[in-house]
């Protein structure tokens, strides 16, 4: 079977396009996102509105790339366009009215691929955002008479580890870390999760985020700390010039909450007493703010694999790129856990995607919905 995946929770346009054979073996036939990241570096930042008009703009140039690839565009048989069909999808696209503009001659030029089944992501993300891969997916849907499947976008994350690796054992615990989320998930089985705890403020990825930004490093945090970092050890281990030590919030506390809101602040302050701030600085400092993260991230993971007695670590979300908490994950697994086996997408599939959002639609294939049910969530949760 061939799955469209359409996912638009955030700021990145994925489409994929997956093939899962009759033995469950996938081939990727096409995964194609248009990044707002020059966007993002212009304002510093991402805003709803401003995104769901460039995913508005993206969305049916990157589906044509995608189909492009897969080999699955072809042009229409025949001009027969009737109103009625105008007038659905207009209602369907009444608050994307640029989308709508580029639909309809591209419903006259092209005729319908060769896809089984729609997924798309109905959330949790950015509600405005949301929507535009929602309706777009069942515009096609409608006009082409294909199923579709609403998915979790933080399962999506959890489940993109299978497309490298189908023997993960359960009970794993997934620890989904991104720019808008950061949960801790038991996951029973494919299908069954229970949040076991989760931030109380900012996702460990908005505060790399913020933190770069006060810092004056630049857009986005994560990957610019991770990079001046490289190479440091954070000042609070002894090293380094800088006498800078930052807290580790939370890090101690009997939940498996997290909370890093304060992180931002105690940088901000720390960074007001330094005059010089030189490159070694920035450095220096990148290290501290990263280390503070991965230490209450990684003890409050290694709590509940010890506590659930997990067969499995699954790390997911943006924030799993970063090489440095993959190692000093895997380094306290080996010694503390050395049964417990670590699994991360590789950086390209850790951050958003289209083709997370195929595989845990193809998981959920049977979960399929009338395209007038599907609604985007922005608060969607896993349990
Ligand atoms: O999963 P994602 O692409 O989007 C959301 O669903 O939020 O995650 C984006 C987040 C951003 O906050 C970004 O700074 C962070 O992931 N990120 C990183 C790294 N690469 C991306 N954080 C730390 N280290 C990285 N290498
Ligand atoms: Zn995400």
């Amino acid at each position: 079977m061939k799955i469209l995946a359409i996912e638009t929770s955030c700021d990145d346009t994925g489409i994929a396009i997956l093939e899962v054979s009759k033995t469950g073996n996938f081939s990727v036939l096409a995964n194609i996102i248009a990044s707002q990241i020059e966007i993002g570096k212009k304002y510093g930042g991402v805003y709803p509105m401003m995104a769901k008009r460039e995913h508005q703009k993206n969305i049916l140039p990157t589906f044509i790339s995608a189909l492009k690839e897969a080999n699955l565009l072809k042009p229409a048989q025949s001009v027969f366009f009737p109103t009625a069909k105008n007038t659905d999808i207009e209602k369907i696209l009444e608050r994307e009215p640029e989308l709508f503009k580029k639909i309809i001659p591209f419903f006259k030029k092209f005729s319908k691929p060769d896809i089984d089944l729609i997924s798309v992501t109905n959330g949790p993300g950015l509600e405005p955002c949301l929507w535009v891969g929602v309706n777009f997916a069942k515009c096609l849907s409608y006009f082409w008479n294909i199923p579709i499947v609403p998915v979790n976008h933080i399962e999506s994350h959890i489940l993109v580890n299978l497309l490298e690796n189908k023997n993960i054992k359960f009970p794993a615990i997934s620890l989904v870390v991104s720019g808008g989320h950061t949960q801790i998930i038991l996951v029973e089985k494919i299908g069954k999760y229970k949040i076991l705890g989760e931030t109380r403020d900012d996702a460990a990825g908005e505060c790399f985020d913020k933190c770069a930004k006060l810092l004056g490093l630049g857009y986005p945090g994560g990957q610019i700390i991770s990079k001046l970092a490289e190479g440091i050890k954070a000042p609070s281990t002894g090293s380094g010039q800088a006498k800078i030590i930052l807290p580790r919030p939370m890090i101690n506390t009997k939940d498996y909450d997290f909370s890093f809101s304060g992180l931002k602040t105690a940088v901000l302050y720390a960074d007001r007493k330094v005059k010089i701030k030189n490159k070694k600085y920035k450095q220096e400092m990148s290290a501290e703010v990263q280390q503070a993260i991965i230490d209450v991230l990684i003890k409050k993971t290694m709590k509940t694999v010890k506590d659930f007695d997990a067969k499995s670590l699954v790390l997911g979300g943006g924030v799993s790129a970063n090489q440095e908490l993959r190692k000093q994950f895997k380094n306290k697994l080996e010694k503390e856990m050395p049964n417990t086996k670590f699994f991360a997408p590789k950086p390209a599939l850790s951050t958003d995607n289209g083709l997370m959002t195929a595989i845990a639609g193809f998981y959920h294939k049977k979960n399929i919905k009338n395209w007038q049910e599907i609604k985007a969530d922005s608060n969607l949760r896993i349990n």
